[in-house]
């Protein structure tokens, strides 16, 4: 594993750097493989960025948009990431229908939609024979409780690690979810982390030792690069 660690003075910053990491990874996926496959996070520090990756102009028709997670709701629901994502970014771009694939959470039940979005990814990858398809990038946030995509602190979710897709649960309320040994397949996993609130999370994330169920960003340990972008309020004790 090869991790990086930058604190931006600010989240303008941050964002910033965050799309110039992103447009890199995406230039050598689609000069390599003739596609670029990311896996977005939710959550509110996101958004900027994607309205900055709105103002690009790039081949759309060679980008694959899927979710690391995504709330069980309906794809209209305000909690929904694919709602968010569409507002700030996919609704301004000329992309293939084709090319987005949200999470089916009309399913059902909360399981039934991760078994179909594992199997559609299975599919998209063509992974016969491999256990964990590898995406370009996978996009993560990480919470205050140090949870990352829908991989909460002391839920079974951190336990599976058979699957690409799991359900999570956030104080009852169902979620689906990259597992964590799909996140650490991808080529690059890029934490985009901002505000003092999430200073004390990321302390136990960064410490020698602690528990990986208090702490799930901890078991994200990809085989590819691994990526911190902090702004500083986050950062601060990890300045160097
Ligand atoms: C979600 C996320 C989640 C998010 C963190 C941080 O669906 O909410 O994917 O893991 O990244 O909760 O959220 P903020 O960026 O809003 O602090």
């Amino acid at each position: 594993m090869n991790k990086t660690v930058e604190v931006l003075p600010d989240q303008p910053a941050l964002v910033a750097r965050a799309l110039e990491l992103i447009l890199s990874k995406l230039e050598t996926a689609i000069e390599q493989r003739g596609r670029f496959t990311i896996a977005l996070s939710g959550g509110s520090t996101p958004k900027p960025l994607y309205e900055a990756i709105a103002t690009q102009k790039l081949p759309w028709d060679k980008i694959h948009i899927f979710w690391g997670d995504e709330r069980y709701v309906p794809p209209d629901h305000p909690d929904s990431n694919e709602l968010m994502t569409r507002r700030a970014w996919l609704n301004r771009i000329d992309i293939p229908g084709a090319n987005i694939h949200p999470v089916p959470t009309l399913e059902a039940n909360p399981e039934l939609a991760a078994d179909k979005y594992e199997k559609h990814l299975k599919e998209f990858f063509n992974s016969s024979g491999v256990e964990f398809p590898a995406l370009d990038v996978v996009l993560l946030g990480m919470g205050d409780d140090a949870h990352t995509a829908s991989l909460f602190p002391h839920t079974e979710a951190l336990k599976v690690r058979d699957r690409l897709v799991t359900v999570g649960n956030k104080d009852g309320n169902p979620r689906i979810s990259f597992t964590y040994p799909f996140i650490n397949s991808a080529r690059s996993v890029i934490f985009l982390v901002a505000g003092a609130n999430k200073r004390p999370a990321l302390a136990q994330v960064f410490a020698p030792v602690a528990d990986d169920f208090t702490y799930p960003s901890r078991l994200i340990q990809p085989q590819g690069e691994l990526w911190w972008l902090l702004d500083t309020a986050a950062g601060l004790e990890l300045q160097h």
